[in-house]
């Protein structure tokens, strides 16, 4: 395979992406970013329709995307309750941009993972069957035995595991495989959002799960896409339909290997950020910083309606893919 750098990339794979004009812009900017002539060719695109609706160069609507969007139900608080999940890893060549395939390795077909989700105290039990390629496991983030970790008990392909403990601390966590080589197996697509609520439950709202995750598609190391929930711009051609009566609560994590931090950065409001989901670490902000495993819950009161952008407030990770639109309604 052709080792080129990702700058590279931006410039000369402008034909791997179906043409949409985002794409064209996102590209030409990256090539003459230096010059005063680049950006307003930038601007003066980017401020018309390309940045949304049909023409943005994603995928078209997918159901197993949009399950990921929203997250199972939060059951009350009833400790010793029994909540099962079947997770099984499969490679699966995914579309992660338009007209751009890559071979992942996933739990249940998506990269993100499904969302698991439990109650402090209930019983968790996931049973793991490796239909896979490759030795895995599943690496719950909490309170566990070691001997339920995802550490020792390696799955090989063919075989199976069932994971089984008490759920806790309530909060937003996460999930990954933790097989060797570690950077792989996660890069490769292996992880997802674990949510625990709280004995007394939240607030009721618009709740939603974004996954940060990323794409190398050329194998040199380096990120070629950037997401929530998988594929470049997906809520740019498809925004985020919200009501401005109710909070939208976001459950956020940051999966994505190779770069250091990514970051989440809404536009036009605030919103209260709570580290790792947990109430005693609040802020009220609009751009949130988080390397690989943090995650956290955010939650938005929009005060006005209209369309409203969110995206890495990193530029780079915007143009490759990680941004896209609330659409706000009364
Ligand atoms: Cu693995
Ligand atoms: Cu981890």
């Amino acid at each position: 395979m052709t080792k080129f750098s990702r700058k590279r990339l931006l410039v000369t794979a402008a034909p791997l992406v179906a043409a949409g004009p985002l794409a064209r812009v996102a590209f030409a900017d990256a090539e003459h970013s230096a010059t005063h002539e680049g950006h307003d060719h930038a601007h003066a695109a980017l401020g018309h329709a390309a940045m949304i609706g049909a023409d943005v160069p994603s995928i078209e609507r997918s159901a197993a995307i949009d399950a990921l969007l929203t997250p199972p139900p939060a059951l009350p608080h009833r400790p010793g309750r029994v909540r099962e999940y079947e997770l099984v890893a499969r490679d699966v060549d995914l579309e992660v941009a338009q007209g751009v395939t890559y071979p992942a390795w996933t739990y249940n077909g998506t990269a993100p993972g499904p969302v698991i989700r439990a109650t402090e105290d209930d019983l968790l039990r996931v049973r793991f069957v490796n239909g896979g390629g490759h030795p895995h496991t599943i690496h719950f983030h909490g309170i566990h035995p070691a001997t339920m970790d995802g550490v020792f008990e390696i799955v090989q392909p063919g075989g199976s595991f069932t994971y089984e403990f008490p759920a806790r601390p309530w909060g937003m966590h996460l999930y990954h495989c933790h097989a060797t080589p570690l950077k792989k197996h996660i890069h490769k697509g292996l992880y997802g959002a674990f949510i625990i609520d709280p004995p007394k439950p939240r607030k009721p709202a618009q709740e939603l799960v974004m996954v940060m995750n990323a794409f190398d598609t050329d194998g040199d190391g380096e990120n070629n896409f950037y997401a929530v929930n998988g594929p470049a711009f997906y809520y740019a051609r498809h925004p985020i339909r919200v009501s401005r009566s109710q909070t939208v609560r976001i459950y956020l994590a940051n999966l994505t290997e190779f770069d250091l931090i990514n970051s989440f950065h809404l536009h036009g409001d605030f919103f209260r950020y709570y580290h790792t989901g947990r109430d005693e670490l609040v802020e009220y902000t609009d751009t949130v910083v988080l390397a690989q495993g943090e995650r956290g819950i955010l939650e938005i009161d929009f005060a006005n309606t209209g369309h409203f952008m969110f995206h890495a407030h990193q530029s780079e990770f915007a143009e490759l893919g990680w941004m896209g639109f609330f659409e706000v309604v009364d």
